[in-house]
């Protein structure tokens, strides 16, 4: 692990993975090895992957947007210049690897911030172009729920979940309980009508004057307080599907009225509020996904996207899986926020499938799972 500070934007490199004694195949013909780039929101990351195993994953978190309690569009592009080409040549350099070994480079296509992927997009088009390599494109939301999937060669083997099975896709854009078939065949069977859970726990942050993101801020604190001191409002949604806007509205209307009777209710009890609105939103979540299993008989459950990182949701899946007889698997937590990583490893299984991108495929803000596997 490797952690410097590269310009005044304090821009933190972090070297997520780093092996450099792992004995690489050099032959090309023998082994399949690509160069992946994220870039669709505040994080700028390159990795490389070689027969389907991670050897280096870079991620350049961009800090400047803190200050604006939340991403600013214009500053992440900008940033995104800055840091695409260092970034790729550390995680080359971490895996000990040359630009004329890649094979194939991957990149995040959508959904996301249009400038970011812009930065992404274009350097992986001009890197396929100089080198005569293939590109691929990759859903965001496909590489989440694939982060499972990551291995180092320490890890190669380890037990993972078996197709079919249930992901609870998690993160600050989306919310989706998705039927994974096959690496590169995806069912969404729920889905918010309104906000995802990761904005739940921001904007609850935001109310209780958090720092941006504040889900780990929500975490950190529900560690140590009581999930049962204060109720909040449940939503009543059909199906599978889930809404969080309500909750954000309870909890404002709660807070309000307290800290009327006592200006210094929020700080008294941050570690019991943030703790009763985690628990209220994991149980939202886990309701529908017991809903699901029941409903499809599948028992193999793994979550995904940067909630994923919430230690009580997955103290949660592990309870409930016991409980219900599921196999659960947690994505390890480095890859449950943005990372190259689970991008190339969707690039590596769309390579075997022969699914290639051309020059002229343009970036999309937004890009549902649904119109990308339906190609
Ligand atoms: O997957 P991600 O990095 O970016 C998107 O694709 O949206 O997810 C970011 C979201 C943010 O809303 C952030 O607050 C949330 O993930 N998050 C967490 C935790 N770590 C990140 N939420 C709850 N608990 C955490 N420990
Ligand atoms: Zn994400």
């Amino acid at each position: 692990m490797r952690f410097s500070t590269v310009n005044e934007n304090k821009i933190i490199f972090a070297c997520k993975y780093r092996h450099k004694s792992v004995a690489i195949n050099r032959k090309k013909d023998m082994s399949t090895t690509i160069l992946a780039i994220e870039s669709s929101c505040d994080d700028t990351s390159a990795a490389v992957i070689r027969d389907g195993v991670l050897l280096s994953n870079t991620i350049a978190s961009q800090k400047v947007h803190e200050r604006y309690g939340g991403v600013v569009p214009e500053l992440a592009s900008r940033s995104h210049q800055q840091n695409i080409i260092p970034v790729v040549d550390d995680a080359l350099k971490q895996a000990n690897v040359s630009v004329d070994e890649i094979d194939a480079v991957g990149y995040t296509r959508g959904p996301g911030l249009l400038g970011s992927l812009l930065v992404g997009a274009s350097f992986a088009k001009a890197f396929a172009l100089a080198k005569d390599c293939k590109l691929v494109e990759v859903n965001h939301l496909h590489g989440h729920v694939l982060a499972n999937f990551i291995v180092t060669p320490e890890t190669v083997g380890r037990e993972q979940a078996k197709f079919p099975f249930l992901c609870l896709l998690v993160s600050g854009g989306h919310t989706q309980i998705i039927i994974v078939r096959d690496y590169t065949s995806m069912e969404i069977i729920g889905t918010t009508i309104d906000d995802a859970a990761g904005e739940a726990f921001d904007k609850c942050a935001k109310i209780l004057g958090l720092p941006y993101p504040g889900g780990p801020h929500i975490d950190r604190h529900a560690k140590i307080g009581n999930p049962n001191a204060f109720q909040f409002n449940k939503p009543q949604i059909p199906n599978l599907d889930y809404s969080f806007s309500g909750l954000k509205t309870s909890i404002l209307y709660f807070l309000q009225k307290q800290v009327q009777e006592n200006q210094n209710f929020i700080a008294e009890n941050i570690d019991d509020i943030c703790a009763s609105a985690q628990s209220t939103i994991i149980s939202i979540l886990l309701k529908k996904l017991i809903l699901a299993s029941k409903q499809t008989g599948i028992k193999d459950v793994v979550i995904g996207g940067g909630v994923a990182a919430n230690s009580g949701l997955r103290d949660a899946i592990t309870e409930t899986g016991k409980r219900l007889g599921w196999r659960t698997f947690l994505p390890e937590l480095r890859y449950t926020t943005d990372n190259a990583a689970m991008i190339g490893l969707a690039a590596y299984h769309k390579y075997l499938a022969g699914e290639f991108s051309t020059q002229n495929v343009a970036p999309r803000a937004r890009y549902s799972l649904q119109e990308y596997f339906a190609k």
